[in-house]
């Protein structure tokens, strides 16, 4: 089993690069901010909570992301692992996570964490906004907020590995497939 958490902030990369990965090792990619933009198109009850968070770059409620994610992942239970992406994002989530996982014996193997500056970030994020139709990718004030969510509530979650001893950071800017195989090499250095 390889349980992987990819971190980092808004516009680091965690999309991109979890789909080359989950290729490559053949993993469940679980993305909470994909889940609950399906939920948001399907006008769901949890679609309709997690709206007006989502809108104004703020996050959702650790109540109603770890009981999703805990029916998410019951549903995957031959699975040889998951890439986890934007997710968790609160020491309170991952700390909900840890005690599922042990409930089945297969912990978080590892974080990746994809460092970028945040200029970067924003050029990103309003880049992709041109098309995206994502409304958080609509405004720099509300790309701002995200990062402003991250920085105060997400970044702990780091140490929260770091403490487990299973932090890898990674350079996060530059051609999409160059830091693949920067990934690619923690990860295969972490099974030898
Ligand atoms: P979520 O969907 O997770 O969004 P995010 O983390 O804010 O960031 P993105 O998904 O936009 O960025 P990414 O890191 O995946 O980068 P990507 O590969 O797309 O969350 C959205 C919202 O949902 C949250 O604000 C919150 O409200 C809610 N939510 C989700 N999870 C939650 C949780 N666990 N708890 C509470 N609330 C939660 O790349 C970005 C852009 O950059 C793309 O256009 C891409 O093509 C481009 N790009 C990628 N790599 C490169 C590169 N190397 N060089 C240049 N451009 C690049
Ligand atoms: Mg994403």
């Amino acid at each position: 089993m390889l349980n992987l958490v990819l971190f980092g902030p808004p516009g680091a990369g965690k999309g991109t690069q979890a789909e080359l990965i989950k290729n490559e090792f053949n993993l469940i990619h679980l993305s909470t901010g994909d889940i609950l933009r399906d939920e948001i198109k399907k006008n769901s009850v949890l679609g309709k909570q997690a709206k007006a968070f989502m809108d104004e770059g703020k996050l959702v409620t650790n109540e109603l992301i770890i009981n999703m994610m805990e029916s998410v992942i019951n549903e995957h239970p031959n699975s040889n692992g998951f890439i986890f992406d934007g997710y968790p994002r609160t020491v309170e989530q991952a700390q909900a996570l840890d005690e599922m996982l042990n409930k089945k014996q297969t912990p978080v193997t590892a974080m990746l964490m994809l460092v970028v500056a945040p200029e970067e970030l924003i050029k990103r994020l309003l880049l992709r906004g041109q098309t995206s139709g994502r409304t958080d990718d609509a405004n720099e004030n509300v790309i701002q907020a995200r990062i402003n969510e991250y920085n105060n509530k997400t970044a702990p979650v780091a140490n929260y590995y770091s403490d487990q001893d299973k932090l890898l950071s990674i350079e996060g800017v530059g051609e999409i497939q160059d830091i693949f195989s920067r990934i690619k090499s923690s990860i295969q250095k972490l099974n030898s």
